[in-house]
Protein backbone atom coordinates (compact mmCIF):
# COMPACT_ATOMS: atom_id res chain seq x y z
CA UNK A 1 0.00 0.00 0.00
CA UNK A 2 1.65 3.37 -0.91
CA UNK A 3 1.38 6.29 1.32
CA UNK A 4 -1.33 7.93 -0.40
CA UNK A 5 -3.50 5.02 0.41
CA UNK A 6 -2.39 5.03 3.83
CA UNK A 7 -3.09 8.72 4.30
CA UNK A 8 -6.26 8.27 2.32
CA UNK A 9 -7.31 5.27 4.51
CA UNK A 10 -6.15 7.38 7.56
CA UNK A 11 -8.22 10.10 5.89
CA UNK A 12 -11.76 8.20 5.77
CA UNK A 13 -11.33 6.86 9.29
CA UNK A 14 -11.17 10.26 10.32
CA UNK A 15 -14.14 11.12 8.69
CA UNK A 16 -16.24 8.40 9.50
CA UNK A 17 -15.42 9.32 13.31
CA UNK A 18 -15.86 13.22 12.88
CA UNK A 19 -19.83 12.59 11.59
CA UNK A 20 -20.78 11.93 15.33
CA UNK A 21 -23.70 10.53 15.59
CA UNK A 22 -24.72 11.88 12.52
CA UNK A 23 -26.44 15.13 11.11
CA UNK A 24 -30.37 13.96 12.32
CA UNK A 25 -28.87 13.54 15.74
CA UNK A 26 -26.89 16.81 15.45
CA UNK A 27 -30.00 18.63 14.03
CA UNK A 28 -31.90 17.29 17.05
CA UNK A 29 -29.55 19.34 19.54
CA UNK A 30 -29.36 22.35 17.15
CA UNK A 31 -33.29 22.82 17.72
CA UNK A 32 -32.85 22.37 21.22
CA UNK A 33 -30.36 25.82 21.22
CA UNK A 34 -27.48 23.78 21.70
CA UNK A 35 -24.24 23.86 19.74
CA UNK A 36 -22.32 20.20 18.67
CA UNK A 37 -19.35 19.20 20.53
CA UNK A 38 -16.46 20.15 18.29
CA UNK A 39 -18.46 23.05 17.78
CA UNK A 40 -18.31 23.91 21.36
CA UNK A 41 -14.77 23.48 21.52
CA UNK A 42 -13.33 25.06 18.69
CA UNK A 43 -15.53 28.54 19.72
CA UNK A 44 -13.87 28.17 23.41
CA UNK A 45 -10.48 27.87 21.92
CA UNK A 46 -8.16 30.11 20.51
CA UNK A 47 -8.86 29.91 16.22
CA UNK A 48 -6.76 26.62 15.01
CA UNK A 49 -4.79 25.70 18.55
CA UNK A 50 -7.29 22.73 18.98
CA UNK A 51 -5.82 19.24 18.51
CA UNK A 52 -8.03 16.34 18.90
CA UNK A 53 -6.29 13.02 20.92
CA UNK A 54 -8.17 9.33 20.77
CA UNK A 55 -10.57 10.83 18.09
CA UNK A 56 -10.46 6.32 16.92
CA UNK A 57 -11.16 5.12 20.19
CA UNK A 58 -13.54 2.61 19.87
CA UNK A 59 -15.96 0.84 22.66
CA UNK A 60 -15.29 -2.48 24.51
CA UNK A 61 -18.89 -3.48 25.29
CA UNK A 62 -20.08 -6.66 24.29
CA UNK A 63 -23.79 -6.83 25.48
CA UNK A 64 -26.98 -5.94 24.38
CA UNK A 65 -25.76 -6.32 20.68
CA UNK A 66 -23.16 -3.67 21.67
CA UNK A 67 -20.46 -5.50 19.27
CA UNK A 68 -22.19 -4.42 16.29
CA UNK A 69 -22.94 -1.16 17.14
CA UNK A 70 -19.77 1.55 16.47
CA UNK A 71 -20.06 4.44 18.54
CA UNK A 72 -17.76 7.44 16.85
CA UNK A 73 -15.12 8.54 19.51
CA UNK A 74 -17.28 6.95 22.46
CA UNK A 75 -18.75 10.00 22.48
CA UNK A 76 -16.31 12.57 24.13
CA UNK A 77 -13.99 14.34 22.38
CA UNK A 78 -10.37 15.11 24.60
CA UNK A 79 -7.69 17.25 23.07
CA UNK A 80 -5.52 20.09 23.87
CA UNK A 81 -5.80 24.20 22.76
CA UNK A 82 -5.01 27.01 24.02
CA UNK A 83 -7.10 30.18 25.42
CA UNK A 84 -5.73 33.84 24.70
CA UNK A 85 -2.25 32.14 24.26
CA UNK A 86 -2.80 29.93 26.93
CA UNK A 87 -3.13 26.10 26.52
CA UNK A 88 -5.49 23.66 28.46
CA UNK A 89 -6.94 19.98 27.92
CA UNK A 90 -10.48 19.93 27.43
CA UNK A 91 -13.59 17.12 26.93
CA UNK A 92 -16.68 17.47 25.40
CA UNK A 93 -19.29 14.68 25.66
CA UNK A 94 -21.21 14.25 22.52
CA UNK A 95 -24.60 13.73 23.20
CA UNK A 96 -25.39 12.62 19.63
CA UNK A 97 -23.09 9.81 20.45
CA UNK A 98 -25.24 7.06 22.58
CA UNK A 99 -26.18 10.02 24.29
CA UNK A 100 -23.20 11.44 25.68
CA UNK A 101 -23.36 8.33 27.97
CA UNK A 102 -20.01 7.12 29.99
CA UNK A 103 -18.55 3.72 29.24
CA UNK A 104 -15.06 2.16 30.25
CA UNK A 105 -13.45 3.53 26.78
CA UNK A 106 -15.26 7.32 27.39
CA UNK A 107 -14.19 6.86 30.96
CA UNK A 108 -10.85 6.26 29.97
CA UNK A 109 -10.56 8.98 27.18
CA UNK A 110 -11.72 11.59 30.19
CA UNK A 111 -9.19 10.04 32.66
CA UNK A 112 -6.63 10.20 30.06
CA UNK A 113 -6.72 13.78 29.32
CA UNK A 114 -7.17 14.74 33.07
CA UNK A 115 -4.14 13.06 33.50
CA UNK A 116 -2.27 15.03 30.73
CA UNK A 117 -3.42 17.80 32.62
CA UNK A 118 -2.00 17.20 36.09
CA UNK A 119 1.31 15.87 34.36
CA UNK A 120 2.01 19.09 32.11
CA UNK A 121 0.24 21.48 35.22
CA UNK A 122 -2.42 22.94 32.79
CA UNK A 123 -6.07 23.37 33.61
CA UNK A 124 -9.19 20.99 32.88
CA UNK A 125 -12.32 21.83 31.02
CA UNK A 126 -15.27 19.34 30.93
CA UNK A 127 -18.09 19.91 28.80
CA UNK A 128 -20.40 17.67 29.93
CA UNK A 129 -23.93 16.62 28.10
CA UNK A 130 -24.43 13.36 28.67
CA UNK A 131 -27.60 10.83 29.90
CA UNK A 132 -24.99 9.31 32.29
CA UNK A 133 -23.68 5.97 32.83
CA UNK A 134 -23.70 3.81 30.19
CA UNK A 135 -26.67 1.35 30.82
CA UNK A 136 -25.02 -1.70 29.10
CA UNK A 137 -21.56 -1.64 30.40
CA UNK A 138 -22.53 -1.99 34.02
CA UNK A 139 -19.89 -1.77 36.31
CA UNK A 140 -17.57 -0.48 33.99
CA UNK A 141 -19.21 2.47 33.75
CA UNK A 142 -19.34 3.45 37.62
CA UNK A 143 -15.85 2.22 37.75
CA UNK A 144 -14.82 5.33 35.18
CA UNK A 145 -16.73 7.50 37.05
CA UNK A 146 -14.96 6.60 40.21
CA UNK A 147 -11.79 7.12 38.35
CA UNK A 148 -12.48 10.70 37.36
CA UNK A 149 -13.78 11.84 40.79
CA UNK A 150 -10.49 10.24 42.24
CA UNK A 151 -8.36 12.80 39.83
CA UNK A 152 -10.65 14.95 40.20
CA UNK A 153 -9.67 15.28 43.70
CA UNK A 154 -6.09 14.89 43.56
CA UNK A 155 -6.24 17.91 40.67
CA UNK A 156 -7.64 20.06 43.78
CA UNK A 157 -5.70 23.23 44.52
CA UNK A 158 -3.03 21.98 41.96
CA UNK A 159 -4.89 23.24 38.58
CA UNK A 160 -7.99 24.75 37.76
CA UNK A 161 -10.96 22.79 37.33
CA UNK A 162 -13.92 24.33 35.13
CA UNK A 163 -17.02 22.29 34.58
CA UNK A 164 -19.48 23.32 31.96
CA UNK A 165 -23.33 21.91 31.79
CA UNK A 166 -24.71 21.94 28.27
CA UNK A 167 -27.16 19.09 29.09
CA UNK A 168 -28.42 16.77 31.14
CA UNK A 169 -25.84 15.87 33.85
CA UNK A 170 -27.69 12.97 35.68
CA UNK A 171 -26.98 10.59 38.71
CA UNK A 172 -23.64 10.56 40.51
CA UNK A 173 -22.20 12.21 37.40
CA UNK A 174 -23.20 15.31 38.67
CA UNK A 175 -20.23 14.79 41.41
CA UNK A 176 -17.37 15.48 38.68
CA UNK A 177 -18.56 18.90 38.31
CA UNK A 178 -18.96 19.00 41.79
CA UNK A 179 -15.41 18.47 42.53
CA UNK A 180 -14.09 21.28 40.76
CA UNK A 181 -13.76 24.43 41.18
CA UNK A 182 -15.86 26.70 38.30
CA UNK A 183 -19.50 25.43 37.27
CA UNK A 184 -21.23 26.78 34.35
CA UNK A 185 -24.83 26.46 33.22
CA UNK A 186 -26.65 27.76 30.35
CA UNK A 187 -30.46 28.82 30.79
CA UNK A 188 -33.00 26.10 29.73
CA UNK A 189 -30.17 23.78 28.32
CA UNK A 190 -28.09 22.78 31.62
CA UNK A 191 -29.94 20.19 33.66
CA UNK A 192 -28.38 18.62 36.40
CA UNK A 193 -29.73 16.14 39.50
CA UNK A 194 -28.97 12.75 41.51
CA UNK A 195 -32.38 11.63 41.22
CA UNK A 196 -34.41 12.88 37.76
CA UNK A 197 -38.13 13.55 38.11
CA UNK A 198 -39.27 10.35 37.30
CA UNK A 199 -37.68 8.50 40.59
CA UNK A 200 -38.49 11.37 42.74
CA UNK A 201 -42.63 10.66 41.82
CA UNK A 202 -42.20 6.88 42.27
CA UNK A 203 -40.43 6.98 45.71
CA UNK A 204 -42.07 9.65 46.84
CA UNK A 205 -45.03 11.07 44.78
CA UNK A 206 -43.87 14.77 44.21
CA UNK A 207 -44.06 15.80 41.10
CA UNK A 208 -41.53 18.32 39.40
CA UNK A 209 -40.12 19.01 36.00
CA UNK A 210 -36.49 18.63 34.74
CA UNK A 211 -36.03 22.80 34.84
CA UNK A 212 -37.48 23.44 38.31
CA UNK A 213 -35.72 20.09 39.57
CA UNK A 214 -32.78 20.29 38.60
CA UNK A 215 -32.44 23.61 35.62
CA UNK A 216 -29.85 26.59 35.63
CA UNK A 217 -31.37 28.89 37.59
CA UNK A 218 -32.12 26.78 40.51
CA UNK A 219 -28.34 25.81 40.73
CA UNK A 220 -27.43 29.15 39.98
CA UNK A 221 -29.70 30.93 42.60
CA UNK A 222 -30.98 28.75 45.24
CA UNK A 223 -28.28 25.69 45.24
CA UNK A 224 -25.15 27.24 44.63
CA UNK A 225 -23.80 24.42 43.01
CA UNK A 226 -23.17 26.84 39.45
CA UNK A 227 -20.53 29.63 39.88
CA UNK A 228 -21.82 31.25 36.73
CA UNK A 229 -24.99 31.49 34.42
CA UNK A 230 -25.80 32.30 31.13
CA UNK A 231 -28.77 32.78 28.80
CA UNK A 232 -26.68 31.26 25.50
CA UNK A 233 -24.00 28.98 25.00
CA UNK A 234 -22.20 31.14 23.48
CA UNK A 235 -22.56 33.83 26.12
CA UNK A 236 -21.36 31.20 28.74
CA UNK A 237 -17.92 30.24 26.65
CA UNK A 238 -17.24 33.99 26.77
CA UNK A 239 -17.46 34.24 30.12
CA UNK A 240 -15.25 30.80 30.31
CA UNK A 241 -12.71 33.29 28.33
CA UNK A 242 -12.77 36.07 30.28
CA UNK A 243 -12.72 33.71 34.32
CA UNK A 244 -9.56 32.31 32.65
CA UNK A 245 -7.90 36.01 32.10
CA UNK A 246 -8.21 36.01 36.24
CA UNK A 247 -6.63 33.21 36.81
CA UNK A 248 -3.12 31.60 36.84
CA UNK A 249 -2.77 28.43 35.09
CA UNK A 250 -1.72 25.55 37.87
CA UNK A 251 -0.91 26.58 41.92
CA UNK A 252 3.07 27.25 41.03
CA UNK A 253 2.21 30.13 39.37
CA UNK A 254 0.85 33.54 39.50
CA UNK A 255 -2.10 35.24 37.77
CA UNK A 256 -1.42 37.15 34.29
CA UNK A 257 -0.53 40.74 34.97
CA UNK A 258 -2.64 43.10 32.40
CA UNK A 259 -1.70 46.89 31.71
CA UNK A 260 -2.97 48.98 34.59
CA UNK A 261 -6.23 51.06 33.78
CA UNK A 262 -7.37 53.83 36.58
CA UNK A 263 -10.90 53.02 37.54
CA UNK A 264 -14.14 55.12 35.83
CA UNK A 265 -14.08 57.72 38.41
CA UNK A 266 -16.87 59.41 36.92
CA UNK A 267 -19.53 56.76 37.58
CA UNK A 268 -17.78 54.96 40.29
CA UNK A 269 -16.56 58.42 42.19
CA UNK A 270 -16.48 56.45 46.30
CA UNK A 271 -18.25 59.38 47.23
CA UNK A 272 -20.91 59.00 44.83
CA UNK A 273 -21.42 54.63 45.20
CA UNK A 274 -21.13 55.45 49.07
CA UNK A 275 -23.41 57.35 51.16
CA UNK A 276 -22.77 59.80 54.13
CA UNK A 277 -25.93 58.37 56.03
CA UNK A 278 -25.04 55.22 57.94
CA UNK A 279 -28.41 54.42 57.71
CA UNK A 280 -28.80 54.27 53.69
CA UNK A 281 -27.61 50.77 52.41
CA UNK A 282 -25.76 51.04 48.84
CA UNK A 283 -24.14 48.40 46.42
CA UNK A 284 -20.84 47.37 47.29
CA UNK A 285 -20.12 46.30 44.11
CA UNK A 286 -20.03 49.72 43.03
CA UNK A 287 -17.36 50.58 46.04
CA UNK A 288 -15.17 47.92 44.48
CA UNK A 289 -15.80 49.15 40.90
CA UNK A 290 -14.65 52.82 42.58
CA UNK A 291 -11.26 51.30 43.50
CA UNK A 292 -10.25 48.27 41.07
CA UNK A 293 -8.50 48.70 37.62
CA UNK A 294 -11.13 50.00 34.79
CA UNK A 295 -13.45 49.72 37.28
CA UNK A 296 -14.04 45.90 36.14
CA UNK A 297 -15.22 43.45 39.15
CA UNK A 298 -15.92 39.53 37.56
CA UNK A 299 -18.41 38.64 39.87
CA UNK A 300 -18.68 34.77 40.81
CA UNK A 301 -21.92 33.37 41.98
CA UNK A 302 -24.10 36.18 41.33
CA UNK A 303 -27.48 34.83 42.28
CA UNK A 304 -26.56 32.81 45.32
CA UNK A 305 -26.33 34.10 48.53
CA UNK A 306 -25.92 37.65 47.51
CA UNK A 307 -25.49 38.90 51.08
CA UNK A 308 -21.91 38.45 50.00
CA UNK A 309 -20.35 39.09 47.03
CA UNK A 310 -17.29 36.93 45.90
CA UNK A 311 -15.43 37.48 42.41
CA UNK A 312 -12.06 38.98 40.81
CA UNK A 313 -10.94 42.48 39.95
CA UNK A 314 -7.48 43.98 39.65
CA UNK A 315 -5.18 46.42 41.30
CA UNK A 316 -2.21 47.90 39.57
CA UNK A 317 -2.71 45.27 36.96
CA UNK A 318 -2.53 42.10 39.41
CA UNK A 319 -5.57 40.01 40.03
CA UNK A 320 -7.35 39.95 43.78
CA UNK A 321 -10.20 37.80 44.74
CA UNK A 322 -12.33 40.19 46.64
CA UNK A 323 -14.92 39.34 49.58
CA UNK A 324 -17.39 41.68 50.55
CA UNK A 325 -20.32 42.11 52.65
CA UNK A 326 -23.63 43.41 50.93
CA UNK A 327 -25.14 45.62 52.25
CA UNK A 328 -28.17 45.73 49.76
CA UNK A 329 -28.85 42.47 50.34
CA UNK A 330 -30.44 41.34 54.59
CA UNK A 331 -28.11 43.89 55.48
CA UNK A 332 -24.76 42.09 54.63
CA UNK A 333 -25.11 39.62 57.39
CA UNK A 334 -23.11 36.25 57.60
CA UNK A 335 -25.53 32.89 56.99
CA UNK A 336 -25.26 29.17 56.41
CA UNK A 337 -25.01 30.18 52.43
CA UNK A 338 -22.72 33.29 52.35
CA UNK A 339 -20.43 31.47 54.42
CA UNK A 340 -19.83 28.80 52.27
CA UNK A 341 -19.63 31.00 49.33
CA UNK A 342 -16.53 33.06 51.23
CA UNK A 343 -15.30 30.08 52.55
CA UNK A 344 -15.12 28.33 49.20
CA UNK A 345 -13.61 31.20 47.36
CA UNK A 346 -11.11 32.23 49.84
CA UNK A 347 -9.63 28.23 49.69
CA UNK A 348 -9.88 28.95 45.68
CA UNK A 349 -7.71 32.13 45.71
CA UNK A 350 -5.69 30.56 48.90
CA UNK A 351 -4.49 27.53 46.72
CA UNK A 352 -3.88 29.68 43.51
CA UNK A 353 -1.90 32.15 44.88
CA UNK A 354 -4.30 35.40 44.37
CA UNK A 355 -4.51 37.71 46.99
CA UNK A 356 -7.88 38.17 49.23
CA UNK A 357 -9.28 41.86 49.37
CA UNK A 358 -12.09 41.82 52.09
CA UNK A 359 -14.71 44.92 52.27
CA UNK A 360 -16.56 44.69 55.57
CA UNK A 361 -19.69 46.29 56.38
CA UNK A 362 -21.90 43.79 58.44
CA UNK A 363 -24.08 43.49 61.60
CA UNK A 364 -22.68 39.94 62.06
CA UNK A 365 -24.05 36.46 61.74
CA UNK A 366 -27.83 35.83 61.08
CA UNK A 367 -30.12 35.36 63.83
CA UNK A 368 -33.27 32.61 64.11
CA UNK A 369 -34.51 29.10 64.87
CA UNK A 370 -34.11 28.46 60.75
CA UNK A 371 -30.36 29.13 60.46
CA UNK A 372 -28.97 28.15 64.20
CA UNK A 373 -30.70 24.37 62.83
CA UNK A 374 -29.49 24.70 59.49
CA UNK A 375 -25.92 24.54 61.36
CA UNK A 376 -24.82 28.36 61.00
CA UNK A 377 -22.21 27.88 63.49
CA UNK A 378 -20.77 24.82 61.27
CA UNK A 379 -20.90 26.35 57.91
CA UNK A 380 -19.61 30.06 59.69
CA UNK A 381 -16.96 28.41 61.12
CA UNK A 382 -15.74 27.76 57.72
CA UNK A 383 -15.38 31.42 56.82
CA UNK A 384 -13.10 31.37 60.26
CA UNK A 385 -10.85 28.52 59.17
CA UNK A 386 -10.83 29.67 55.19
CA UNK A 387 -9.28 32.86 55.88
CA UNK A 388 -7.29 31.52 59.20
CA UNK A 389 -5.53 28.95 56.76
CA UNK A 390 -5.08 31.23 54.27
CA UNK A 391 -1.40 32.81 53.50
CA UNK A 392 -2.00 34.95 50.63
CA UNK A 393 -1.61 38.34 51.23
CA UNK A 394 -4.75 39.43 52.69
CA UNK A 395 -5.74 43.07 52.90
CA UNK A 396 -9.00 44.18 54.91
CA UNK A 397 -11.02 47.64 54.36
CA UNK A 398 -13.31 48.23 57.11
CA UNK A 399 -16.30 50.84 56.02
CA UNK A 400 -19.44 50.84 58.07
CA UNK A 401 -20.37 47.98 60.65
CA UNK A 402 -17.77 45.40 61.68
CA UNK A 403 -19.52 43.71 64.49
CA UNK A 404 -19.46 40.96 66.75
CA UNK A 405 -18.42 37.67 64.93
CA UNK A 406 -18.72 39.49 61.97
CA UNK A 407 -16.27 41.69 63.07
CA UNK A 408 -13.65 38.28 63.53
CA UNK A 409 -14.78 36.18 60.42
CA UNK A 410 -14.51 39.17 58.04
CA UNK A 411 -10.47 38.58 57.77
CA UNK A 412 -9.63 40.90 60.74
CA UNK A 413 -6.07 40.93 62.44
CA UNK A 414 -6.92 38.55 64.72
CA UNK A 415 -7.10 35.77 61.67
CA UNK A 416 -3.97 37.92 60.66
CA UNK A 417 -4.83 40.04 58.05
CA UNK A 418 -1.48 41.79 56.62
CA UNK A 419 -2.87 44.91 56.49
CA UNK A 420 -6.30 46.13 58.25
CA UNK A 421 -7.50 49.59 56.94
CA UNK A 422 -11.02 51.42 57.90
CA UNK A 423 -12.90 54.71 56.86
CA UNK A 424 -13.84 56.84 59.27
CA UNK A 425 -17.01 55.82 59.03
CA UNK A 426 -16.44 52.40 60.35
CA UNK A 427 -18.00 51.28 63.46
CA UNK A 428 -16.25 48.21 65.60
CA UNK A 429 -17.98 46.90 68.52
CA UNK A 430 -19.55 44.02 69.92
CA UNK A 431 -22.96 44.72 68.96
CA UNK A 432 -24.88 47.55 67.25
CA UNK A 433 -25.74 50.32 69.43
CA UNK A 434 -29.06 50.18 69.43
CA UNK A 435 -28.94 46.87 70.63
CA UNK A 436 -26.08 47.08 72.92
CA UNK A 437 -27.84 50.38 74.89
CA UNK A 438 -30.85 48.36 75.49
CA UNK A 439 -28.43 45.38 77.44
CA UNK A 440 -26.43 47.70 79.44
CA UNK A 441 -28.17 50.30 80.18
CA UNK A 442 -31.38 48.22 80.90
CA UNK A 443 -31.84 49.10 84.69
CA UNK A 444 -31.34 53.02 83.91
CA UNK A 445 -33.93 52.97 80.63
CA UNK A 446 -36.38 51.18 82.53
CA UNK A 447 -36.40 52.72 85.63
CA UNK A 448 -36.65 56.37 83.97
CA UNK A 449 -38.95 58.39 83.76
CA UNK A 450 -39.06 59.07 80.15
CA UNK A 451 -37.72 55.52 78.91
CA UNK A 452 -37.44 56.50 75.15
CA UNK A 453 -35.37 59.65 75.64
CA UNK A 454 -32.92 58.06 77.66
CA UNK A 455 -32.63 55.10 75.85
CA UNK A 456 -31.87 57.66 72.99
CA UNK A 457 -29.47 59.30 74.96
CA UNK A 458 -27.30 55.63 76.02
CA UNK A 459 -27.75 55.12 72.09
CA UNK A 460 -25.90 58.08 71.06
CA UNK A 461 -23.06 57.39 74.55
CA UNK A 462 -22.65 54.46 73.36
CA UNK A 463 -22.16 55.12 69.86
CA UNK A 464 -19.93 58.03 70.19
CA UNK A 465 -17.83 55.65 73.00
CA UNK A 466 -17.69 52.85 70.82
CA UNK A 467 -19.14 52.82 67.29
CA UNK A 468 -16.31 54.09 65.30
CA UNK A 469 -12.50 52.58 64.17
CA UNK A 470 -10.41 54.71 66.40
CA UNK A 471 -11.28 52.52 69.83
CA UNK A 472 -10.01 49.41 67.34
CA UNK A 473 -7.00 51.82 66.09
CA UNK A 474 -6.48 52.67 69.61
CA UNK A 475 -5.58 49.20 70.47
CA UNK A 476 -3.71 48.46 67.23
CA UNK A 477 -6.46 46.02 65.89
CA UNK A 478 -6.83 48.45 62.61
CA UNK A 479 -2.86 49.78 60.75
CA UNK A 480 -4.36 53.02 59.52
CA UNK A 481 -7.55 54.89 59.71
CA UNK A 482 -7.88 56.15 55.67
CA UNK A 483 -9.37 58.91 53.87
CA UNK A 484 -11.66 56.90 51.68
CA UNK A 485 -10.43 58.83 48.52
CA UNK A 486 -6.93 57.25 49.49
CA UNK A 487 -7.86 54.05 49.20
CA UNK A 488 -6.93 52.49 45.95
CA UNK A 489 -3.51 54.29 46.83
CA UNK A 490 -3.32 52.00 50.03
CA UNK A 491 -4.51 48.90 48.99
CA UNK A 492 -2.00 49.06 46.04
CA UNK A 493 1.16 49.94 48.06
CA UNK A 494 0.04 47.41 50.67
CA UNK A 495 -0.02 44.71 47.86
CA UNK A 496 3.05 45.97 46.10
CA UNK A 497 4.91 45.25 49.61
CA UNK A 498 3.35 41.87 50.28
CA UNK A 499 4.49 40.40 46.70
CA UNK A 500 7.53 38.00 48.56
CA UNK A 501 5.45 37.02 51.17
CA UNK A 502 5.95 33.55 52.19
CA UNK A 503 4.21 32.71 55.78
CA UNK A 504 4.52 28.93 56.89
CA UNK A 505 1.56 27.35 58.88
CA UNK A 506 2.16 24.39 61.17
CA UNK A 507 3.54 20.69 59.18
CA UNK A 508 0.32 18.46 58.85
CA UNK A 509 -1.21 15.82 56.22
CA UNK A 510 -4.13 17.86 56.07
CA UNK A 511 -6.35 19.89 58.23
CA UNK A 512 -9.91 19.29 59.09
CA UNK A 513 -12.62 22.00 58.04
CA UNK A 514 -15.60 22.54 59.59
CA UNK A 515 -16.79 20.50 55.96
C1 LIG B 1 -27.02 4.27 27.40
C2 LIG B 1 -28.23 6.12 26.80
C3 LIG B 1 -28.20 6.60 28.12
C4 LIG B 1 -27.52 5.83 29.10
C5 LIG B 1 -29.28 8.02 26.92
N1 LIG B 1 -28.92 7.02 26.10
N2 LIG B 1 -28.85 7.77 28.16
N3 LIG B 1 -27.66 4.97 26.45
N4 LIG B 1 -26.94 4.68 28.70
N5 LIG B 1 -27.42 6.23 30.36
C6 LIG B 1 -29.17 6.90 24.67
C7 LIG B 1 -30.63 6.63 24.38
O1 LIG B 1 -30.90 5.26 24.47
C8 LIG B 1 -30.74 7.16 22.97
O2 LIG B 1 -30.19 6.17 22.10
C9 LIG B 1 -29.82 8.33 22.95
O3 LIG B 1 -28.93 8.13 24.06
C10 LIG B 1 -30.52 9.65 23.14
O4 LIG B 1 -31.35 9.53 24.28
P1 LIG B 1 -32.87 10.03 24.29
O5 LIG B 1 -33.52 9.39 25.46
O6 LIG B 1 -33.48 9.80 22.95
O7 LIG B 1 -32.69 11.59 24.47
P2 LIG B 1 -33.65 12.60 25.21
O8 LIG B 1 -35.07 12.32 24.86
O9 LIG B 1 -33.11 13.94 24.93
O10 LIG B 1 -33.48 12.27 26.77
C11 LIG B 1 -32.26 12.49 27.43
C12 LIG B 1 -32.25 11.81 28.82
C13 LIG B 1 -32.67 10.33 28.66
C14 LIG B 1 -33.22 12.55 29.74
C15 LIG B 1 -30.85 11.97 29.39
O11 LIG B 1 -31.88 9.76 27.63
C16 LIG B 1 -32.46 9.56 29.90
O12 LIG B 1 -33.24 9.63 30.84
N6 LIG B 1 -31.41 8.73 29.92
C17 LIG B 1 -31.10 7.88 31.02
C18 LIG B 1 -30.59 8.65 32.19
C19 LIG B 1 -30.15 7.76 33.31
O13 LIG B 1 -30.97 7.22 34.03
N7 LIG B 1 -28.83 7.49 33.35
C20 LIG B 1 -28.22 6.62 34.30
C21 LIG B 1 -28.07 7.47 35.58
S1 LIG B 1 -27.34 6.52 36.81
P3 LIG B 1 -30.73 5.93 20.60
O14 LIG B 1 -29.93 4.77 20.17
O15 LIG B 1 -32.18 5.71 20.74
O16 LIG B 1 -30.39 7.21 19.87
C22 LIG B 1 -25.81 7.02 36.76
C23 LIG B 1 -25.01 6.41 37.80
C24 LIG B 1 -23.67 7.03 37.83
O17 LIG B 1 -25.40 7.80 35.98
C25 LIG B 1 -23.06 6.78 39.12
C26 LIG B 1 -21.71 7.38 39.17
C27 LIG B 1 -21.18 7.31 40.53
Amino acid sequence: MSLRSKTLELKKRMQDALQGGGSKAIQKQTAMGKMAARERILYLLDPNSFHEYDLLVEHTARDFDMDKKTLPGDGVITGTGKIGGHPVCIYAQDFTVAGGSLGRMHAQKITKIMDHAMKLKLPIIGINDSGGARIQEGVNSLAGYGEIFYRNTQASGVIPQISVILGPCAGGAVYSPALTDFVFVVDKISKMFITGPEVIKTVLGEEISMEDLGGAKVHAETTGNAHFFANSEKECFDQIKKLVTYIPWNNAKKADTFPVKQPKTKTYNIEKVFPTDPKVPYDVRNVIKSISDNSDFFEIQEFFAPNIVIGFSRLNGQTVGCVANQPLVLAGVLDVDSSDKAARFIRFCNAFNIPLVTLVDLPGYLPGIDQEHAGVIRHGAKVLYAYSEATVPKITLILRKAYGGGYIAMCSNHLRADFVFAWPTAEIAVMGPEGAANIIFRNEIMSAENPDEIRKQKVKEYKKKFANPYVAAAYGYIDAVIDPKETRKFLIHAMEISVGKNEMRPEKKHGIPPF
